[in-house]
């Protein structure tokens, strides 16, 4: 009888433990699938992948419809000091977008291009799938191989670009790159050294070509049509926010969700800063810093000739500018 009842309890104990190993082996296959899931690595490489862009975006994206990373919809391609980061925070207010957190860089880099499409999703954030995944490089804007790429990867991403007056824009490049210099201790020259020669403007400074939009994104519109192309008023950002949110909004075919109540003035930062109602950002401080007086006849040398170039953009994206 001792036997039997001995039996019994040792076979219950067997099945007990295996079962309770079972469910924490479950729970551990589980965890492991979520973090793998959740967190990339940054350097995996799909080993050199001569064309990383598969035949159907499409194929790619439908894993299912749950919480996961996606290629993004829309790129923020520049232009560098313009608003980019304002405009990326700002749309971030709204609950159908999810923005990459980093510039990825993945167009206009070779390195990262190589890594491949898988490389390039796993740098996206999570999101639903009725959510609009957004990343922001500068760098795509005026990068020669970024939009033939781009419409490899997506013939129907949408481009966003933000614009300000050129030379306003030139002088935040140039505040820019003087402030990473002292960070390092290295001097710098004057805005007025570098952006004049001899008398004339420097046209083979950095900052000043940059603010020539229309040569470089007169290449945009050979591969995407112009209404794939949103531009935003970088100027009408900071100073009213809501309407060029609006703008975006539809662009994108969002429904209207950012509003004036998401936007409050710092009078210190002399910026508008985001609120979701329950918490207040500002943007970090490298966005909206002083910038040095510079001589009025520069000034007005500079709108003289950039007024050319800025006509020739407006025509060819059928949008004014309030340009000097
Ligand atoms: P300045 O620092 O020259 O004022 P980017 O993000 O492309 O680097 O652009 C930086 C610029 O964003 C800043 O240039 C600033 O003018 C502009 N900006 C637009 N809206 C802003 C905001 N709400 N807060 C801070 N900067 C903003």
């Amino acid at each position: 009888m001792t036997t039997v009842t001995e039996k019994f309890l040792s076979t219950k104990k067997i099945i007990v433990g295996t079962l309770i190993v079972c469910v924490f082996g479950m729970i551990l296959v589980e965890k492991f699938y979520y973090y793998v899931r959740d967190h990339p690595c940054p350097d995996d490489t799909d080993g050199g992948v001569a064309n990383p862009v598969p035949q159907s975006l499409q194929a790619a994206n439908s894993h299912g419809d749950e919480l996961r990373r996606r290629l993004p919809g829309a790129l923020v391609i520049g232009i560098q000091k313009s608003g980019t980061g304002a405009l990326l925070k700002m749309l971030n207010l709204h609950p159908d977008v999810k923005i990459a957190l980093r510039e990825v860089h993945f167009f206009d880099l070779d390195e990262n291009y190589s890594r491949g499409m898988e490389w390039y999703r796993r740098q996206m954030p999570l999101s639903l799938p009725n959510q609009i995944t957004i990343e922001k490089t500068p760098g795509y804007c005026d990068s020669d191989v970024t939009p033939e790429r781009v419409r490899a990867l997506n013939p129907d991403m949408k481009i966003l670009v933000i614009v300000r007056e050129p030379t306003t824009r030139a002088i935040s490049q140039y505040v820019h790159i003087l402030t990473n210099m002292q960070q390092r201790g290295v001097t710098y020259d004057s805005f007025e050294n570098l952006a004049m020669k001899d008398g004339q403007v420097n046209a083979d400074y950095k900052c000043i070509k940059r603010s020539i939009y229309v040569t470089y994104m007169a290449r945009w519109l050979d591969f995407f049509p112009r209404n794939q192309i949103h531009i935003v008023n970088g100027d009408t950002l900071v100073s009213n926010p809501t309407t060029e949110l609006k703008k975006v909004e539809t662009f994108l075919g969002l429904k209207s969700a950012i509003s004036r109540s998401n936007f409050y003035f710092n009078k210190t930062r002399g910026f508008y800063c985001m609120t979701d109602g329950t918490t207040r950002a500002c943007l970090q401080r490298s966005k909206g810093r002083k910038h040095p007086e510079v001589n009025s006849t520069i000034i007005e040398q500079l709108h003289t000739y950039f007024r050319p170039y800025n006509t020739k953009f407006q025509e060819l994206f059928g949008q004014e500018f309030n340009w000097s």
